[in-house]
């Protein structure tokens, strides 16, 4: 199993956060796009065991490392991992539905990735999420160019409206992070 300190420091503030952002009792479904170890998606599925979890890689090793994070917790809610490239369109994303998912979750991709990630992952994240459903992402937004908020902003409008409604929610879940700076815990 690969291991990412990171991942260890930052994935009980981002629980906390999605336990503020989605429905905590109801049966949902999520997925999380470059899913990295696999620390990330079997720490949220043990905090949030109402979530059926879809984790996703472009890297082929680290997609081992999450299915052996996933056979170590033997967690149910838990999928086996998908091969997924974000650059591409969401029709290539192993099947999965339009409108089907109350949660898309991406975390530490869009500031290491070509522009094409970031923009396959607001559109994509358009098509795959039920209308009330929500994307959350979590990386550096600030003191750049291509990864600050101005950017997602823009990538948002870009897109169409119903879409746009829905990056709202997640970019004012993530606001009191950009206000608050980068607390230590939330390092790279
Ligand atoms: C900094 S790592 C973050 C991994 C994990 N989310 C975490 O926070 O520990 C960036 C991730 O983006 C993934 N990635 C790079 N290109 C990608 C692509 N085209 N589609 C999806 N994921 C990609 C990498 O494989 C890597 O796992």
């Amino acid at each position: 199993m690969l291991n990412a300190p990171a991942a260890e420091r930052n994935k009980e503030p981002i629980l906390a956060v999605l336990r503020e952002s989605v429905d905590t009792a109801k049966p949902l479904n999520a997925l999380e796009i470059s899913s990295g170890t696999g620390q990330h998606v079997t720490h949220f599925a043990q905090g949030l065991r109402n979530i059926t979890w879809q984790p996703s890689e472009f890297d082929r090793q680290s997609l081992a490392s999450i299915d052996a994070y996933r056979a170590h917790h033997n967690l149910p809610n838990v999928k086996p991992a998908i091969h997924l490239d974000a650059s591409l369109p969401c029709e290539n994303w192993g099947g999965i539905q339009p409108e089907s998912l109350d949660l898309v979750l991406n975390i530490n991709m869009i500031h290491i990735s070509p522009m094409a990630c970031t923009e396959g992952l607001f559109k994509g994240a358009g098509t795959i999420l039920k209308p009330q459903g929500v994307l959350l992402t979590y990386g550096v937004y600030y003191n750049g160019v291509t990864s600050s908020v101005d950017y997602i902003l823009n990538l948002m409008l870009a897109v169409n409206k119903h879409v746009e409604e829905r990056m709202l929610e997640a970019i004012f879940v993530y606001f009191p992070y950009l206000e608050l700076g980068l607390p230590k815990n939330m390092q790279l």
